[in-house]
């Protein structure tokens, strides 16, 4: 994959893992990043060595938020035309896994990114919040929505009115959070599930990962059904075949994508 300008990328074992590398400014996600991260998870989505994709950014900042400094200047006719942060939905377009790993402050635009991937996980050392309140305006990556959906009406309107931060411990309780774990074991904690992941049939894998989404968007009598069509079309797979043969004669089973 070619270099990007504000994102590492890595590729190991099926597992890809994009960190956002602008340290100077806490990670804060300018149209660059938003670039860079869309461009780099589309080539993975595409890509079939790769299973399950990481996103992550340093030990003191997951993100710290949308660019202030490029936002500063922005008028409601220009971003209104943009579409200013739609470009962020082909992020949530893709169709593998997608873990992200939070260490230090995941605020503003940084929180929104971090919900947008499928499985969230923490340091003890993380914050979370939605501060847009403190400069005038209110999220807008989906912290309205996502964070609602997620803790909740109390918390996520404690959070986007008061612009105060959660901690790792609070925002597991509350539903944000699938792990915390120490700093140090951020990343091999997301390697972990991203390698349990990628072990999985990926044809399963994404149709779990429709099935979930699926959850947000129907009533629950639609979602059912629509689980329980995605359920009969695995039956026509090679890997429902091979796991349910492999379980039988009590060994590993060896699923081809298929
Ligand atoms: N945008 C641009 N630059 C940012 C930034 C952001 N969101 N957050 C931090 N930076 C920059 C700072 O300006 C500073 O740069 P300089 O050294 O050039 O001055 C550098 O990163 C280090 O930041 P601090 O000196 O502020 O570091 P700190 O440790 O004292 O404080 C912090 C850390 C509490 C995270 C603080 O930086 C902060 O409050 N950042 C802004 C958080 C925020 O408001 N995020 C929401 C943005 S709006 C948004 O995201 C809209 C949306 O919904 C999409």
């Amino acid at each position: 994959m070619s270099e990007f300008e504000t994102i590492l990328t890595d590729v190991t074992d099926g597992v890809a893992t994009i960190t956002i590398n602008r340290p100077k400014a806490l990670n804060a996600l300018n149209l660059q990043v938003l670039t860079d991260i869309t461009d780099a998870a589309t080539a993975f989505d595409a890509d079939d060595s790769v299973k399950a994709i990481i996103i992550t950014g340093s030990e003191k900042a997951f993100a710290a938020g949308a660019d202030i400094k490029e936002m500063s200047s922005l008028d409601f006719a220009t971003a209104y035309k943009a579409d200013w942060f739609a470009g962020w939905t082909r992020l949530t377009d893709v169709r593998k896994p997608v873990i992200t790993a939070v260490g230090g402050y995941a605020l503003g635009g940084g929180c929104e990114l971090a919900m947008m991937g499928d499985i969230l996980i923490a340091s003890t050392k993380a914050k979370f919040g939605q501060p847009e309140i403190n400069l005038g305006v209110l999220p807008g990556m989906g912290g309205s929505q996502r964070l609602t959906r997620a803790v909740g009406k109390a918390k996520a309107m404690d959070m986007c009115l008061t612009g105060r931060m959660m901690g790792a411990e609070e925002a597991e309780r509350s539903g944000l959070v699938a792990r915390v774990v120490e700093p140090e074991a951020l990343l091999e904690t997301a390697n972990e599930i991203a390698q349990t992941i990628a072990s999985k049939s990926r044809i399963a894998s994404a149709m779990v990962k429709e099935a979930v989404n699926t959850a947000f968007e129907t009533t629950l009598e639609q979602g059912l059904r629509y689980e329980r069509r995605l359920f009969h079309s695995s039956l026509a797979t090679n890997d429902q075949s091979e796991g349910m043969a492999a379980f039988v004669e009590k060994r590993d089973p060896n699923f081809t994508d298929s």
